[in-house]
């Protein structure tokens, strides 16, 4: 079932049953143990992310003092970051509508306190690409708007195996998460939340 909340904005809730989360979840955790969570900080400021993060796919998404960026390599190891897994490249096929892989699959980890403030995804070349956003483990509290910061903005909560689909006229509006709400999932052993954000990044040519 997918239901459109917003303009463009789609909510499979329950996407993943508990054994998908559970096979995502484990291809996740090679993935990390290849490319470690690593601090993100902010643009200019330094000021540290609240979330930590890692990829896989092609490309990666990075911030740090520079800028917000897509690179082929760790920013700590150096080490191209590994290989999307099947469990995670399906997901992207199944629901993108686009007739081309994942470039990136970006890895957010929040730990309780953990958010993420309102932004556009907006590094991309393509934004004919929905952004696909997959749910692990503790409950969010997810929020979007429009396409200016100051648009009024709507709530919902994302459980465990829920996929969002940015597309369409919701590609490029403002979105982050307020809160995370502990002890709501037992997938995490230590709790907490994964968030995987599929995107196509180049054009096709
Ligand atoms: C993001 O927009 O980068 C993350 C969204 C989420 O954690 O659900
Ligand atoms: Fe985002």
């Amino acid at each position: 079932m997918i239901n459109e909340i917003a303009d463009g904005l789609a909510l499979a809730p329950g996407y993943l049953d508990q054994s998908q989360q559970i096979a995502a979840l484990e291809d996740i955790r090679k993935v990390v143990a290849a490319a470690p969570l690593y601090q993100p900080v902010m643009p200019r400021s330094g000021r540290p992310f609240s979330v930590k993060m890692s990829n896989c796919g092609p490309l990666g998404w990075i911030s740090d003092k520079a800028g917000y960026r897509y690179q082929t390599a760790h920013p700590d190891t150096g080490q191209p970051w590994p290989d999307m897994p099947g469990s995670i490249a399906r997901i992207w096929d199944d629901l993108s509508g686009y007739d081309a892989p994942a470039e990136c699959c970006l890895i957010n980890f929040y730990a309780s306190g953990a958010k993420m403030g309102l932004h556009r995804d907006e590094n991309e070349e393509d934004f004919s690409a929905p952004v696909v956003s997959v749910s692990l483990g503790d409950e969010a509290l997810f929020r979007f708007g429009g396409s200016e910061r100051k648009s009024p903005t709507k709530s919902v909560r994302l459980a465990s195996g829920d996929v969002l689909i940015m597309a369409g006229a919701s590609r490029l509006n403002y979105h982050g998460v307020d809160k995370i709400y502990p002890g709501t999932s037992s997938l995490l052993r230590g709790g907490g939340r994964l968030n995987l954000t599929l995107r196509r990044v180049t054009r096709q040519v």
